[in-house]
Formats: C-alpha cells, sequence, structure tokens
C-alpha cells in the first residue's frame, strides 16, 4: 500500500510520555493510519526566528515533520489570512473579515515555503491529503514544483455561498488554486453545493463531494461511562444539588453562537420561571485564537453577558450560570456529557461539531439528555433526534431548552437510540476511509502536465 502523507495546519506530534493525542483531527484519523506507512507535515505550532528544516518525529509506522514560523509569518499566514480573513468569511460573517493585501502574501509565501520543504520528503508513489483553509494553494505549490502525486483535500469548516465568498479579493484566484487537488472533500451537501458553484465560475471540474466527519463513538461512550466515576464528575454533579445540568462545551470562538445562546437561557428563565432553581448551565470555552482582537472583544462581551445574567436572575444560594474559559481534559469533558439533561451546542455556522456528536455518544442509553441543536451544524444533517433551533433567535432556543426539560424518558430514549444509531453508521475510520477510497478512483495523476 502507499503511503500516506497527512499536511494540516496543526499537526499532533505525540510528546514523550504523554499517551495519544487526545484532539480532533488525531483522533479522527489514527484508525485510519493503523497499519499504513505514513508522513504528517504541517507548522509546528511554534515561532522561531529563523524556520528551517522540517524537525522529525518518528513514532511507529508514522513520521511528523514539523516547521515553525517566524513572527511575522504567524501574523500573516495564522492570526492574518487565515484567521482574520478566510475564518469570518468561511463562516458567513462578512463583517468581521479583514482585507490586507499583505496577510494574503504572506499566507500564500508561507504556502509555498512549506510546499517546497515537503516536496524532497515525497516519495512518487505517496498519496497526500491536506486539511483545512489555511493551506488551500498547497497542491498548487506543489504542482508549480513538478509534484505529481494524487493529492486530496478535506475542508472541516463550511464553504459559504457563492456569492459571499466571491466577496473576497482573492477569491478567484483561491478558487484557482483549488483545481490543482485531484478531490476535494466537504461536511455536507449544502457545503459541496457551494463550492461547485462557485468553481463553475471559475471554470475548474475538480470533483467536490460531502464526506461528513464521523467519530469513534462506541470509544467515546465507553470513556464516558468510566469518567462519570472520576472524582471530577462527581463533584460536578454533588454540586448540582439535584438541579438539571444544561451543557455547553465549545472553542471561545465567535461562530459558536455563545451570546446568542446566553440570551437564549436567560429568555429560558424570563419566559419560564418554572425553571428557575431547577436548572444550571454551565458552559466552558477555553479561549482560542487571542491573538485576534474579534476572540478578545467575544470574551470581553461573554464576561460581561455572564455576570449580567447572575446578577439578574441570581439567588443567594442559585448561580444561574458558571462560566468557565480554562481547557479541560477531553476524558474528563466525556463525565460531564453523561451528567448532562441538555447539551445545548448552537453555533451561528459550524462545519460539521463534534461536540454535539460527542454528547450523543456519551449518554447513558436508559435515561439519555437532549441534545438542542443549531440547524445551522453539519452535524443537524445526521442527528434528526436532536431539538433543532435557529441559533440566532434567543427565544427560539429558550423555547427548544424548555420542550427538552420537559422531555418524557420515553421520548428521550427513542431521540437517543436514532442518533446513537446515525453515529454508528458513521466512524471517523469510515470517513477516513470513504474519502480515501474517493481519492483513489479519481483520474490518475501521474502524467499530469507539470
Ligand atoms: C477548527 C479548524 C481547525 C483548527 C481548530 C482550532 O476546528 O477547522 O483547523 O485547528 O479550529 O483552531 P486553532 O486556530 O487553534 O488551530
Amino acid at each position: 500500500m502507499s503511503r500516506l502523507v497527512i499536511v494540516s495546519n496543526r499537526v499532533p506530534v505525540p510528546k514523550p510520555r504523554s499517551g495519544p493525542h487526545a484532539g480532533g483531527l488525531a483522533v479522527a484519523l489514527a484508525e485510519a493510519l493503523a497499519g499504513r506507512e505514513a508522513l504528517w507535515f504541517g507548522w509546528s505550532g511554534e515561532t522561531a526566528g529563523s524556520p528551517g528544516v522540517p524537525s522529525i518525529t518518528t513514532v511507529g509506522q508514522t513520521t511528523y515533520a514539523t516547521l515553525a514560523l517566524n513572527e511575522s509569518e504567524k501574523r500573516g499566514y495564522y492570526g492574518g489570512f487565515s484567521n482574520g480573513t478566510l475564518w469570518p468569511l468561511l463562516h458567513y460573517r462578512m463583517g468581521l473579515a479583514e482585507f490586507r493585501r499583505e496577510d494574503h502574501e504572506i499566507w500564500r509565501a508561507v504556502n509555498n515555503r512549506f510546499a517546497a520543504a515537503l516536496a524532497p520528503l515525497l516519495r512518487p508513489d505517496d498519496v497526500l491529503w491536506v486539511h483545512d483553509f489555511h493551506l488551500f494553494p498547497f497542491a498548487a505549490a506543489l504542482r508549480s514544483l513538478g509534484c505529481r502525486q494524487r493529492i486530496g483535500f478535506f475542508l472541516h469548516v463550511p464553504f459559504p455561498p457563492a456569492a459571499l465568498f466571491d466577496a473576497l479579493p482573492q477569491g478567484r484566484r483561491i478558487l484557482e488554486d483549488l483545481g490543482a487537488f485531484d478531490l476535494l472533500g466537504m461536511q455536507t451537501e449544502a457545503d459541496a453545493n457551494n463550492l461547485r458553484e462557485a468553481l463553475a465560475g471559475v471554470d475548474v471540474a475538480t470533483p467536490v463531494q460531502a464526506f461528513p466527519v464521523g467519530m469513534d463513538s462506541a470509544g467515546f461512550a465507553r470513556d464516558a461511562e468510566k469518567a462519570a466515576a472520576m472524582p471530577e464528575t462527581k463533584r460536578l454533579a454533588e454540586s448540582l444539588g439535584g438541579r438539571s445540568l444544561i451543557l455547553g462545551i465549545d472553542r471561545l470562538d465567535y461562530s459558536k453562537g455563545l451570546p446568542h445562546r446566553f440570551r437564549g437561557y436567560a429568555a429560558l428563565l424570563k419566559r419560564f420561571p418554572e425553571h428557575r432553581r431547577n436548572v444550571t448551565f454551565l458552559q466552558v470555552a477555553p479561549v482560542s485564537r487571542n491573538e485576534v482582537a474579534q476572540y478578545r472583544a467575544l470574551r470581553r462581551e461573554l464576561d460581561e453577558l455572564a455576570g449580567r445574567i447572575n446578577g439578574e436572575y441570581g439567588e443567594i444560594d442559585w448561580i444561574p450560570i458558571r462560566w468557565m474559559t480554562r481547557a479541560l481534559p477531553r476524558a474528563t469533558l466525556a463525565g460531564f456529557h453523561r451528567i448532562a439533561r441538555i447539551g445545548l451546542v448552537t453555533p451561528l455556522r459550524d462545519g460539521m461539531n463534534l461536540v454535539a456528536k460527542e454528547f450523543v455518544a456519551a449518554q447513558n442509553p436508559a435515561d439519555p439528555g437532549v441534545l438542542v441543536l443549531s440547524r445551522f451544524a453539519g452535524a443537524a444533517a445526521e442527528l434528526r433526534g436532536a431539538i433543532l433551533v435557529n441559533p440566532n433567535d434567543p427565544d427560539e432556543i429558550a423555547e427548544g431548552l424548555d420542550v427538552a426539560l420537559r422531555m418524557e424518558e420515553a421520548e428521550r430514549r427513542r431521540r437517543a437510540e436514532s442518533d446513537r444509531a446515525a453515529l454508528a453508521a458513521n466512524s471517523a475510520a469510515d470517513w477516513a476511509k470513504r474519502f480515501l477510497v474517493a481519492l483513489d478512483a479519481t483520474g490518475t495523476s501521474v502524467g499530469r502536465a507539470a
């Protein structure tokens, strides 16, 4: 079998003595990599004065090759064009996007530099799988160096309607760059349709297909059951004093709809006062991308909102919102999911949202909680047992919460069962396999014009 080369912005290089990596893509790809020789290439997450040759770590059959960015590259490539321009645009948030030509130039130069560092490590029959928006021009950069390997791309975030993407000054050029890939994978049919329409406008014919990302739900269910017996989970359970736990877990990001969610919870307390004192809302939102001004502003807004809601509805022995911006281990969160009565996942836009899937996987089948989910999360296409809400409307969030809090056990079990079946039908390994089989089936790249 040919070697698989994964390219992603962040690379989960295993740290000595700290076991396998817990997060996102690493977990999703672990099974796909098992038994296959692989090279994983990308940014080390570090900044260094003079970035040089990749540093290499080999664990089993996987070799990790990473490069640092210098300060100006980190600002232009990561904080600037990736997170200040592309991220808001891809999440339909034109108004938050900043357009600076020099950021785009640095972003492109980093893609070129990384491609030039990877090219000499490649073998002719390698298969490459590039991930996420930071690396849109990566295949084009490799092709210009003469690389003819098969190269697939997967976008973990949404792709907006063509007219919105067209607002990006470099939009057409980026769409043309995407033509250098052999296959473009999206999370949902809606994203795939948007990208197809945009590509048609620049005459790029690369196949675009939806491959909704899956997860190892049986493994997460086991972790959650184990975590339910851990001291942290018990501490949380005891502190609830019999109240129903409404749980939110997100990166502190404006795409997650947190201010709307807080207002939705406040609307619940206002319009359905019978729930006061009977619920506790715990929101865990670890600080993220703090170098970008919009993220700092969001944090301030949420600090203020949480304080105001607690001030308005709190009582001497009841605090309505518990608000944490510290990160907690995934295993601890698995236990929190299991004891929550409601998983509240209301992004304004999200590629998939694996937290929604983790909530479902973590539930006790005999007495499951209810997922209240944004209909603009990719997961909404699969999790039909969730209560779907429009996350822009705090009143609709409040009504969804009220229905979920009053739901009878039989109905909860019915919904949870249907969602569990949806998860079981799409594991992370299935997802990776589906993508790689489809990539393999694309017209051969060998012999393409360099
Ligand atoms: C999203 C993106 C990933 C990114 C992650 C964390 O899930 O799809 O590419 O790695 O957010 O963001 P960060 O900027 O910290 O890498």
